[in-house]
């Protein structure tokens, strides 16, 4: 269980807090959806989880942060990361190594993981991001897909009980960002892994999140299952966050008292629904 009670940060250069007054409990097994406009503070909300705050940016920090019990203010860098591994927005700047099967090895060699276990971990991360293929490869001549599941093998092999993504499909065309989350949402399920993603596509986020979290200015603007989120289309338009047009379209449809339906996450519900008014059953879900 992850608690966040009244989280406020400012960092040491900034005039202004960049967190106000967060309040969260993620369960254990969950898979958490961050999406807001750029600038909204949805990395930085991230460095809550893992720690980077306040380990190594200094700041005004307020609040308290407790990953299964452990205080991240209290707890060092090195404890935190035992539970929490982390996938940058920058993932190049997180390689370390030139060939994948090192770029795995060497968070295990980091951890400290007894050689007799090293083996079974390299294979069995790369196995579960579908790149086992790939293990003598050189890290340079990765396409941008092939090196986001290197960078979330790396962190996977380490078996954190909490993943933390910060755009990891930033880069990748729809088909690779839709086999990421699909290999990501399969490990965790599998292994009772807590996952907390930012994303921009919210439609994408939707379909894999059971709970989703708008950052606006700072601060959680809005948080819960995808489709009580995205019955708010209107005012996530507002805080930078473009909803499906089926979302929308079902939405109206709802204000209009056409439908009872829950929102649409996606074209196949907005769909379902339509098909249901029109063949006059009405639509509730
Ligand atoms: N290390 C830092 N020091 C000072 N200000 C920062 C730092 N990192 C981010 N910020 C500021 O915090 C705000 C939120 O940034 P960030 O958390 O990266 O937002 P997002 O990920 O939603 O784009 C921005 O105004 C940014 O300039
Ligand atoms: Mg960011």
């Amino acid at each position: 269980m992850i608690e966040i009670s009244n989280l406020s940060f400012r960092y040491r250069e900034g005039a202004e807090p960049i967190l106000y007054g967060i309040d969260l409990a993620i369960p254990d097994g969950s898979f958490v959806g961050i999406t807001g406009a750029a600038g909204s503070g949805k990395s930085t909300l991230t460095y809550a989880f893992n720690g980077i705050i306040p380990h190594c940016y200094p700041g005004d920090f307020y609040g308290s942060v407790t990953i299964d019990g452990l205080d991240t203010c209290e707890a060092s860098l090195t404890d935190i990361s035992r539970l929490v591994g982390s996938v940058c927005q920058d993932i190049d700047s997180q390689m370390v190594s030139s060939v994948v099967e090192d770029e795995v090895l060497y968070g295990l060699e980091n951890f400290g993981v007894p050689k007799d276990q090293v083996e079974g971990r390299i294979a069995e991360a790369l196995e579960a991001m579908g790149i086992s293929d790939l293990r003598h490869r050189g890290i340079a001549e990765l396409s941008g897909g092939q090196k986001q599941k290197v960078a979330v093998a790396s962190v996977i092999a380490l078996k954190p009980r909490v993943l933390v993504l910060d755009e990891p499909t930033a880069e990748l065309d729809p088909a690779s960002s839709l086999a990421v989350f699909e290999l990501l949402a399969r490990y965790a399920r599998e292994n009772g892994t807590t996952v907390i993603v930012v994303e921009q596509k919210i439609a994408l986020l939707s379909d894999f999140a059971d709970m989703l979290l708008i950052v606006d200015g700072g601060k959680v603007r809005f948080q819960g299952a995808p489709a009580e989120v995205l019955e708010h289309s209107d005012e996530l338009l507002e805080v930078g966050v473009n909803c499906p047009r089926s979302t929308s379209l079902v939405n109206r449809l709802r204000a209009r008292g056409l439908v009872d339906a829950p929102a649409a996450r996606n074209v196949d519900e907005a769909v379902g629904v339509c098909k249901r008014v029109l063949s006059g059953e009405g639509a509730s879900a």
